[in-house]
């Protein structure tokens, strides 16, 4: 199973936190401590916020590292009068390459909805990028039974339009919103449902092509010490991680176990 895998991609999320230098730092310690060998089996992407993306970029080309430079959130115009907000077209100028969309953290603070997700979605494509697009059951969705009828449909809500090809080629993270930041992890077998729900979905929507193309991460309260056996599910491609992204050593310790 494991050899017939996707190259798993594990993704920091690191949300409203580190300000430009701690972003250099953390980038630079990061590097540091990975073995250059763990690039060939496994994608590691940073998200920092908007003030820090230059900075960022700067040192990934300047020091010709192999981490992949990624956003949290993008507009989905390419310009406009859209006060405070952040196009696609001005990540990709910067070499962004991931961009989380549909965070729940987006969604629930901040009112994006499914229509707009797809907008983001298609907007990120058409700039070359690759979005990351999330989903995910609250508590009582979940404890309701309507675990698999949420995350199905903010799935196909966020597709809607999209070619086979395209589908196969992005990233969908799995993020339960009552794991998020909260220490409590879906267990490895329960990511592994909901992550193979959603690649069935995909098959039946796209065909399977798509749905084996497709990468899932899981996201919520991912540590080390939970990161390989969430890995070996054959569902599972990779992480989106947030509070253990911020410490390196954490971190590049996920990416390893991740490495396999
Ligand atoms: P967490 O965040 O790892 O801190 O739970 C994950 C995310 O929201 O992407």
């Amino acid at each position: 199973m494991a050899a017939a895998k996707r190259t798993p991609l594990i993704s920091g999320n690191w949300k409203m936190n580190l300000n430009h230098f701690e972003a250099i730092q953390t980038v630079q310690k990061l590097h540091y401590l990975l073995p250059k060998d763990v690039y060939e089996t496994v994608d590691v992407s940073v998200h920092p916020p908007f003030t820090d993306i230059r900075s960022v970029q700067t040192v990934i080309e300047g020091d010709g590292l192999d981490l992949i430079l990624g956003a949290q959130h993008c507009h989905f115009q390419d310009t406009g009068a859209f006060t405070g907000e952040i196009s696609p077209a001005f990540l990709a100028k910067l070499d962004v390459k991931l961009i989380v969309c549909g965070h729940s953290e987006r969604r629930e603070i901040f009112g994006e909805t499914d229509d707009m997700v797809n907008a983001k979605v298609k907007a990120i494509l058409k700039h070359g990028m690759t979005p990351i697009m999330c989903c995910g059951e609250s508590l009582a969705e979940r404890e309701a039974g309507e675990t698999e009828a949420k995350v199905l449909g903010q799935v196909q809500a966020g597709l809607a339009g999209l070619s086979a090809d395209q589908v196969g080629s992005l990233v969908i993270a799995y993020e339960p919103i009552w794991a998020i930041g909260t220490g409590k992890t879906a267990t490895s077998a329960d990511a592994q449902t909901v992550c193979r729900a959603i690649r069935t979905a995909v098959a039946a929507q796209f065909g399977a092509e798509a749905a084996t193309a497709v990468r899932i991460q899981y996201g919520g309260s991912v540590k080390a010490g939970t990161t390989e056996e969430l890995m070996s599910q054959p569902d599972v491609d990779g992480a989106l991680v947030g509070g253990a992204s911020l410490d390196p050593e954490e971190f590049a310790r996920i990416v390893q176990f991740a490495a396999g």
